[in-house]
């Protein structure tokens, strides 16, 4: 199995991954941090209790960052709405959030590890690259960084930047500069886990609070993707980087080197990545490029089923 923690800023997508890695068997889930992203910190936080709270996930939860590291702090409430989350309904909240801030449960954990422990962000990298300023003595025991974000192909916030990238680029500097091993689900890749509604309807026939929950969620972002970029379904884009740990052999992957612009133009947040080896620099990232979309959908109804 593979040991992660979940570094996340739910967000609907973000819910579909921790879905996944609390309950597949490949994954040992060790924490779920909540970094600010989709909505502010204080939604974030909610969101991610009630999802664990409504799918009886009893991993602990902390809560991470408020704000990016330089930049003016952006939501992406167009895609997720008011809440981060809009489209189900939960009841009263009970479930907590732990004492410990999310940093210092990244750095205790990996300071307390045998260099097994593989980061999976799938928001804006401030908690990765507070923990790395915080702590570099945590850098060389992160087995692999497998995250979402970034494109070599166009953005969704701006023409060249993704949204996660985009929301604290400085913070993403700091990550894929660090010489850990990383892996990069860009948009080229997620783009191809459209959900739609025939997936809908299977999740919804699949059953329980999870396939609840999956309809629930997945119909609004069909709203939003058609709002915002008239398209006739949704990415589940955070879950791509769970199931590429469940098996890397679903996927294609490119090793390439990969630059964030942190330059205050139209490039801000992109991640320069040199497709073709042009600046023969040795590669820092693997580059999502297919995957094998009949399998994932088949492993997203298989965690499904697990929650009845
Ligand atoms: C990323 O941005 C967020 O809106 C999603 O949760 C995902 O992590 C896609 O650009
Ligand atoms: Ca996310």
């Amino acid at each position: 199995t593979r040991k992660i923690i979940l570094d996340c800023d739910p967000g609907h997508d973000d819910a579909i991954a921790i879905m996944l890695a609390a309950k597949h068997p490949a994954i040992e889930l060790l924490g779920i941090t909540i970094v600010a992203g989709n909505q502010i910190l204080d939604k974030t936080l909610v969101n991610g209790l009630h999802v664990c709270q409504a799918l009886n996930i009893d991993t602990p939860v902390y809560a991470g960052m408020p704000q990016p590291i330089m930049r003016k702090q952006i939501v992406a409430d167009n895609i997720h709405g008011e809440t981060g989350l809009d489209g189900p309904v939960f009841g009263p909240l009970v479930r907590k959030a732990e004492d410990k801030h999310a940093v210092n449960f990244i750095i205790d954990t990996l300071l307390n590890s045998e260099g097994d422990i593989t980061l999976v962000p799938v928001g804006p990298l401030t908690n990765i690259a507070v923990a790395m300023r915080m702590q570099p003595k945590i850098i060389p025991k992160i087995r692999e960084i497998v995250l979402m974000g970034g494109a070599y192909g166009t953005g969704n916030f701006t023409p060249s930047a993704e949204f996660n990238i985009y929301a604290d680029p400085e913070a993403a500097r700091v990550v894929f500069t660090a010489g850990v091993p990383l892996v990069m689900m860009g948009l080229d890749l997620t783009h191809q886990t459209v959900c739609t509604p025939d997936i809908i309807t299977r999740m919804e026939n699949a059953g329980g609070p999870a396939g609840q929950l999956f309809s629930d969620m997945m119909n609004f972002t069909l709203k939003t993707q058609f709002d915002n970029y008239g398209l006739a379904g949704g990415p589940v884009h955070d879950a791509t980087c769970v199931a590429y740990l469940i098996n890397p052999d679903a996927f294609k992957v490119q090793e390439m080197f990969v630059e964030i612009d942190v330059n205050q133009g139209p490039c801000y947040g992109r991640t320069v990545c040199d497709e073709l080896g042009v600046l023969g620099l040795p590669a820092n990232t693997k580059v999502g490029i297919t995957l094998d979309t009949a399998w994932f959908w088949d492993v997203v109804e298989a965690c499904v089923r697990q929650y009845h």
